[in-house]
């Protein structure tokens, strides 16, 4: 359910036209309903609503400061992987204490600023890192909480670039290794054990993989309780999918994947924390973009949009279906044709959908990108020295840019030519 509907002929975002925009801002641009993002937060927070429990969004998905304080006034926490990502959360105002710093990689700069900053837990996903962030917390005097990513090696029957609960992934550590690595974790200084977590990977469709997951997680603390550590929060990553088509099945609802929790887990006295992204940001978001010519090929249309995979990677990168309407509501009786709707960027994975049934459109026309929220901007580049392009946000009837485009000017003033050339 979004806030992107037709309304007398036109598409909106709520009570804002989408050509209104267009007009005021240019495009392509993205926009983000801010009735749909606090709706899906609020569906998970009233999901977990019989536990204890903190709904942290994982900002990877769209980390635009007015979508982390809106979310954030709200009640989220947010679920950072970068030292970048900490420092954009608290610059929109989001407690350290509702923070948590996930992520394969973390450097020791970032864990100090984390720690310096205030943060809710560190999950930590190797040996190494554990020392390293000991050394840290001892440096500075501090304790720091901390959860151990744990790997349940389960099949989360997803795209293979986003599947992390396989053994083969670089995620976590092995669960079978576990009681070790907490031991190791009781040993050092700095940290304080106060939980497990687990991320089994995105857009999952079914709720059988979490199942199997969190049983895992639950059997592992009564161990660990048993060993004598303390567990009394329990980090069950993010992952829920989100309808890509309209055609799609529906995907479960967080509601059923909260009762799914609290049957799983709900009997250990935890707190709950859940790291949910794209099912918040997803479809709270569209790419509007102008279609530039439509040309005729071999055999085929093509339709060559102003918007291209450096604005919206996920359909070269794993060819994700993202439904693409026109703006203009199609006429009834209008008769649908295929289409290859594509970017102006010099290589063929710039290529959005092959053969859509489109309504016959001409230069100058309006299309919007469907459940582009998450992973579309954060996933932007400038290749083929294309600025990023803007969002805003819309709330009822008033729109915001909330991240200005780029003039070629300041683009290409990044750059610097050494003397010696
Ligand atoms: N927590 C952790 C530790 C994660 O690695 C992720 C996503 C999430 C939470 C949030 O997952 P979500 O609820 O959004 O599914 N760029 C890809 C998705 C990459 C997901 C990476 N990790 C895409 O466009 O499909």
């Amino acid at each position: 359910m979004d806030h992107f509907l037709y309304r007398d002929g036109q598409l909106f975002a709520e009570d804002v036209a989408v050509s209104e925009i267009a007009a005021a801002v240019g495009t392509p641009f993205y926009v983000y309903s801010s009735a749909t993002l606090l709706r899906h937060f609020r569906l998970f927070d009233e999901a977990l609503a019989g536990m204890p429990h903190q709904v942290c969004f994982a900002m990877k998905s769209l980390s635009n400061q007015a979508v982390l304080k809106l979310l954030g006034d709200a009640g989220a926490g947010m679920d950072v992987v970068s030292g970048g990502e900490y420092r954009r959360a608290r610059a929109a105002g989001i407690p350290g204490d509702r923070i948590v710093f996930s992520g394969v990689g973390k450097t020791v700069e970032e864990m100090r600023l984390a720690l310096e900053g205030g943060i809710r837990q560190v999950n930590v996903e190797s040996e190494p890192e554990m020392e390293a962030l000991s050394a840290v917390a001892v440096s500075l005097g501090v304790t720091v909480p901390i959860t151990v990513r744990v790997n349940p090696d389960v099949d989360a029957k997803t795209h293979a670039k986003i599947a992390t609960g396989k053994s083969e992934n670089k995620f976590g550590i092995p669960i079978s290794r576990a009681r070790e690595v907490y031991a190791m974790a009781a040993r050092l200084p700095g940290l304080r054990v106060i939980g497990i977590d687990v991320h089994i990977g995105s857009q999952l469709t079914d709720l059988a993989p979490f199942e199997a997951a969190y049983r895992k997680v639950a059997e592992l603390t009564e161990i660990l309780r048993a060993d004598g550590h303390s567990i009394e929060r329990l980090d069950l990553g993010g992952g829920l999918g989100i309808p890509y088509a309209r055609s799609n099945a529906a995907p479960p609802l967080p509601s059923d994947y909260g009762a799914l929790i609290q049957r799983t887990v709900g009997h250990l006295g935890c707190e709950i924390e859940i790291e949910p992204g794209r099912l918040i940001s997803g479809n709270a978001g569209l790419m509007v973009s102008k279609v530039i010519y439509v040309k005729s090929g071999e055999g085929r249309d093509f339709m060559i949009l102003d918007g291209a995979m450096n604005d919206l990677i996920r359909p070269a990168m794993y060819d994700a279906h993202h439904d693409i309407v026109p703006v203009i509501e199609p006429q009834v009786g209008v008769e649908p044709q295929p289409y290859d709707i594509v970017g102006p960027v010099c290589e063929s994975g710039d290529t959005f959908a092959k053969q859509r049934m489109m309504p016959p459109l001409a230069a100058g026309d309006l299309v919007a990108f469907r459940s582009a929220g998450a992973y579309g901007a954060v996933m932007s580049s400038e290749y083929n020295s294309r600025p990023l392009i803007p969002e805003v946000l819309v709330q009822g009837d008033q729109f915001a840019v909330i991240r200005a485009r780029p003039t070629f000017d300041e683009m290409i003033a990044r750059d610097t030519i050494p003397e010696w050339l």
